[in-house]
């Protein structure tokens, strides 16, 4: 792949300051990132969470699914072999499918409080991200052993139809998370922002322990 960064497509414009300030106002936007290791269950309390709190659920994941699939995509095939690879994909395709995501939401539901799961997986993602599009309010994070992940995942795997829920891919994605995903994790969670629950429970205990983070960071339900 010869220059990612070289594609007009990605060629986000120069910006003196992020595209969104933190807050729910016109200009606007909230995000609260989701991380944790494969399988730690992010998507099933994503759901959760949308249902009680209101916020639009954006997986970094099935964007780049989606993306591979669209027909004419340029960056189809190289996203496929990333993610059998259990790979990062390089963060300019990542973010700018994150931010066309937000502002489509924006325009045609007027949500702005997004959950951004699976992302950013690795620190150049953070940085970026949170200098070129909007500041993340904290980081809620899935901490789970990889037995756990590993048996769910293989589980999940008997009808998710993906490419990576099978033992080789899903040992690259373990190295992954702990070589590139978790220093991200660190950083957060040394800086303050980041809640962190057991994620080897069942998910309404898991829930009950999200939920009380969210709280302690003033973030209430809506219903
Ligand atoms: O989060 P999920 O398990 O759906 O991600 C599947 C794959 O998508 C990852 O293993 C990785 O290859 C790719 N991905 C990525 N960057 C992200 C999120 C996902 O490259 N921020
Ligand atoms: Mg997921």
């Amino acid at each position: 792949m010869s220059s990612i960064k070289d594609n007009p497509a990605l060629q986000a414009p120069k910006r003196e300051k992020p595209l969104f300030a933190p807050g729910v106002a016109d200009g606007q936007a909230i995000v609260i990132f989701v991380l944790g290791g494969p399988g730690a269950g992010k998507g099933t309390q994503c759901a959760n969470l949308v249902r009680d709190y209101g916020f639009r659920h954006l997986s970094a994941g099935d964007l780049l699914r989606e993306e591979q699939d669209r027909p004419g995509s340029e960056f189809g095939d190289m996203i496929k072999t990333y993610i059998k690879e259990g790979q990062i994909v390089p963060m300019e395709v990542t973010i700018q499918l994150l931010e066309n995501a937000m502002k489509d939401t924006i325009d045609t539901k007027g949500v702005r409080k997004f959950l951004i799961d699976g992302f950013p997986r690795k620190m150049d993602q953070a940085l970026a991200f949170e200098e070129k599009v909007v500041p993340s309010k904290f980081t809620l994070f899935f901490d789970c052993p990889e037995e756990t992940m590993r048996e769910r995942l293989l589980n999940r795997g008997k009808t998710s139809g993906r490419a990576d829920d099978n033992e080789e891919s899903i040992k690259k994605r373990f190295r992954t998370f702990v070589d590139t995903s978790m220093p991200v994790v660190d950083m957060f969670e040394k800086e303050g922002r980041c809640v962190k629950v057991d994620a080897r429970k069942g998910p309404e205990e898991v829930y009950e322990q999200v939920r009380s983070g969210f709280e302690s960071k003033g973030v209430m339900p809506e219903k």
